[in-house]
């Protein structure tokens, strides 16, 4: 038997193992692993709500907060989560957010969690809601870290699939987030996982200053241990047949409690409690995270592609009111701006960061976009018309082979692709390689439509190119003050300035995001990213010049859509692509151009998964936007990183990393380090690649995190693997 590290290190192919439920009077449910009950047979929910809600002063905690974030350990039916939402709903200021974190070892089926919670009518809707985005194979489907959200993004849930301690050391947070935990394992006699010293460790790491705690156990040891974890508990009433439980507050320094001590419960992230101090090499300093940004602040999005208008939305979801500027005419003109792509799923050799983040990324984009396709009475946004992918060599046939084998994700997700499935994609009756997947939920996306909907009630300012960004510090002149010892991270009075390319400063706000795509190091703060670009072309062609009834996307070497019939072109018509190549400079204006070679590329990628598809096309199918042209289609740019993951989190100051992590060159471990140097409310999101119409929501949600320093949706080693500072790191410890 294989222990949870084992597992937790598998990642993306653990299966966790079913709790067997065995069902009490009351329709009180059981474990059998652990011969403990979810919770108190009298009722589950006067329990939850004496226990937990009272315990960690709710409402109260939250009534005079922009956002508050709750921990627990232990989500099993859901109960106490539905609970809090229920009285956050009701009691919450309008616009704010309630962000809630639980672990979960043995994640429960859909239908039990449809019958442990049918006596309370009263949650009802959080209920029906919950049940609604909640997976239909968990057991397969939740693995590590996964983000739902509700009400409009205003309550977010990371559901983090494995063992407690180990999940918890997961997650990324360098001044404390989580301001109440609900301790709530299985007795401590019975799941003694969950009431030890690593546990109690993470939840102190993870506290914010005064971060209240509340369990229903009264265990001496478990009082001891959340005592030396820096908790001052304290006992009080029980529920039911329980005399006595612990509450307790996070106070590491303070040795007595008084009841008036409450300086920090309302703007706690200005109030770090611990003092500044150096880090070891095993702490990885240079990927520690910026001072979250405080709210109220004022935000400008460069760039208005998927990137820029996916943060944008999120931080307006958020309670905040970024402008988004761009130098074009419209919104998704650049690398976004093709008339439907794909929400795909990327799949590399291995359990590599890659393959997680890119499974992680698949499966939040289709709960995304599934959520904004329902709320959006308008044009389409998604179709769910699922994917055949046929591997374009023996290479990926390997992969996908062996994709198969590991059970990646149920079936109802991807399975092998039978005849049916590829003549329906308008595949070849022998395909080139085998095994052949089908992604029953993968689709079509609409760009201009999810633009449109992205940019509903948010300024766009177009026309615009930024050229400087300008750091000043108010009350003074004008100056690029970045301090190159890193420290001026703490200043609160820094702000950017907005220049445009006539020389005007156009705005000046608290904080920039980055989303300029292959343009993104053009700006000078930006410009040491390794950021390269490949040229790609796509075909459009009439659907009558195809296979007018296919349903699937067919994806290979190229890739066929389905024909699509929409208002700006006179006949259906379908997309076919497409082309990559990668450019060895950095061409400025960034190529348009579409040619007869990319044409030709196309055609031969498609010759052997389409070769009903005749080339070239017919000029009738001429796009708009190459009118006069002879081959209708459109090229743009992917910007894309070396190691091909995109770039998600705070700018670094490339001199002030050098001279202060120089004693790692040439792989040395040196002695103590500061925390990392960045530009004081400069972040970026670029290097999206050939996924980024997929990958940008969970990117954006990422980054809003880590702006805000709420928990990130995705563990450490994935924040780490996307960290702007990683090329830096890696040249200073190779000596360049
Ligand atoms: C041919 C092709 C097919 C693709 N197919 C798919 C697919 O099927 N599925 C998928 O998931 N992904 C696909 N992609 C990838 C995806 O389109 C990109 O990853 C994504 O568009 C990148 O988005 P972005 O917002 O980072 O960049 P962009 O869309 O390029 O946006 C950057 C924006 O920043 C603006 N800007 C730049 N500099 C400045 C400045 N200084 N001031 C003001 N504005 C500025 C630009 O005008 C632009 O609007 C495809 C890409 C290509 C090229
Ligand atoms: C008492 S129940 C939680 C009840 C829950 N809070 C609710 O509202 O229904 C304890 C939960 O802890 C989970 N669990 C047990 N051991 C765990 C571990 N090591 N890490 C994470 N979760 C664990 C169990 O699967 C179970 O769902």
């Amino acid at each position: 038997m294989s222990s949870d590290s084992d597992r937790d290190k598998r990642g993306v192919s653990a299966v966790p193992p079913s709790p067997h439920i065995n069902w009490r009077d009351n329709n009180v449910p059981e474990s059998v692993l652990y011969g403990d009950i979810y919770y108190a047979p009298e009722n589950g929910l006067a329990e939850s709500q004496h226990v937990f809600l009272e315990g960690i002063g709710a409402p109260g905690i939250w009534t005079d907060r922009d956002h508050i974030t709750i921990g627990e350990t232990g989500f099993g039916t859901g109960l106490n989560f539905l609970a809090t939402w229920h009285l956050w709903r009701k009691t919450a200021q309008k616009d704010s957010c309630l962000h809630y974190i639980s672990t979960e070892k043995h994640p429960l089926h859909r239908t039990e969690i449809t019958r442990a919670l049918s006596p309370w009518q009263s949650l009802e809707d959080e209920i029906r809601t919950l049940l609604s985005h909640y997976p239909d194979n968990p057991l397969q489907e939740l693995q590590g870290y996964q983000r739902f959200q509700f009400d409009e993004g205003r309550v977010t849930l990371t559901l983090c699939v494995g063992d407690c301690a180990s999940q918890l050391s997961r997650l990324t947070s360098q001044t404390g987030c989580v301001d109440a935990w609900y301790l709530d394992g299985f007795s401590p006699a019975k799941n003694p996982d969950m009431w030890c010293d690593a546990v109690y460790q993470q939840l102190g790491r993870l506290s914010a200053p005064y971060a209240r705690l509340a369990t229903f156990t009264a265990a001496g040891h478990v009082r001891r241990g959340l005592t030396a974890a820096g908790f001052h508990m304290e006992k009080s009433p029980g529920y039911g047949r329980k005399r006595e439980r612990l509450i307790g507050r996070y106070q590491p320094n303070v040795t007595s409690i008084t009841d008036n001590i409450n300086p920090a419960d309302s703007n706690r992230r200005t109030t770090p409690i611990h003092a500044k101090r150096r880090y070891s090499h095993s702490e990885k300093p240079w990927f520690h995270l910026s001072s979250p940004l405080k709210s109220g602040a004022r935000i400008a999005v460069i760039g208005a592609g998927i990137a820029g208008l996916t943060v944008a939305h999120r931080l307006k979801q958020q309670g905040f009111h970024p402008e988004v500027y761009d130098q074009h005419d419209h919104v998704m003109s650049t690398g976004s701006g093709n008339p439907a792509g794909m929400l795909d799923l990327y799949l590399t050799a291995g359990d590599s960061l890659g393959r997680k983040f890119g499974l992680r990324a698949y499966l939040y984009a289709l709960r995304h976009y599934g959520q904004l396709a329902q709320h959006n009475k308008g044009e389409e946004i998604f179709r769910r018309c699922g994917l055949v992918k046929i591997p374009k060599d023996e290479k990926q046939a390997d992969i996908l082979g062996r994709v198969l084998q590991q059970n990646l994700l149920p079936p109802t997700h991807l399975q092998q692709a039978n005849a049916t499935h590829i003549q329906q994609a308008g595949g070849p009756e022998t395909p080139p390689f085998d095994p052949v997947l089908y992604l029953p939920q993968a689709g079509m996306l609409f760009p201009h439509n999810i633009g449109a909907l992205l940019s509903t009630d948010i300024p766009v300012k177009l026309k615009n190119r930024i050229t400087m960004l300008q750091e000043m510090t108010l009350n003074s002149d004008c100056s690029d003050d970045v301090n190159l010892a890193g420290n001026n991270t703490d200043n609160e009075n820094k702000q950017w300035q907005l220049i445009d390319d006539s020389g005007t400063v156009i705005s000046c706000v608290d904080a920039v995001i980055l989303t300029a795509g292959a343009e993104a190091i053009d700006l000078t703060q930006a410009e040491h990213l390794p950021v390269r670009i490949s040229r790609g072309q796509i075909c459009i062609i009439p659907a009558s010049q195809s296979k007018p009834d296919q349903q699937h996307i067919l994806s290979g070497k190229g890739y066929v859509l389905p024909p699509l019939n929409n208002n700006d072109r006179d006949m259906p018509y379908q997309v076919v692509g497409a082309t990559y190549d990668k450019l060895p400079d950095h061409p400025r204006p960034l190529p348009t151009e579409v040619t007869k070679t990319g044409q030709t590329d196309i055609a031969s990628r498609l010759r052997n998964i389409a070769p009903h598809i005749h080339f070239p096309p017919s000029p009738s199918a001429v796009d708009k936007e190459t009118a006069g042209a002879t081959i209708a289609g459109r090229t743009s740019v992917r910007a894309y990183l070396p190691d091909h993951m995109p770039i998600c989190g705070p700018l670094p100051i490339k001199a002030a990393y050098q001279q202060a992590y120089a004693a790692l060159i040439d792989g040395k471990k040196g002695p103590v380090y500061p925390s990392a140097p960045y530009y004081k409310g400069l972040y970026v999101m670029a290097g999206l690649s050939a996924r980024g119409l997929t990958t940008a929501p969970l990117l954006a949600e990422i980054l809003t995190s880590l702006i805000f320093g709420t928990p990130p949706p995705v563990e450490d080693d994935i924040v780490q693997a996307l960290h702007p500072a990683r090329f830096l790191i890696r040249d200073i410890r190779r000596g360049r």
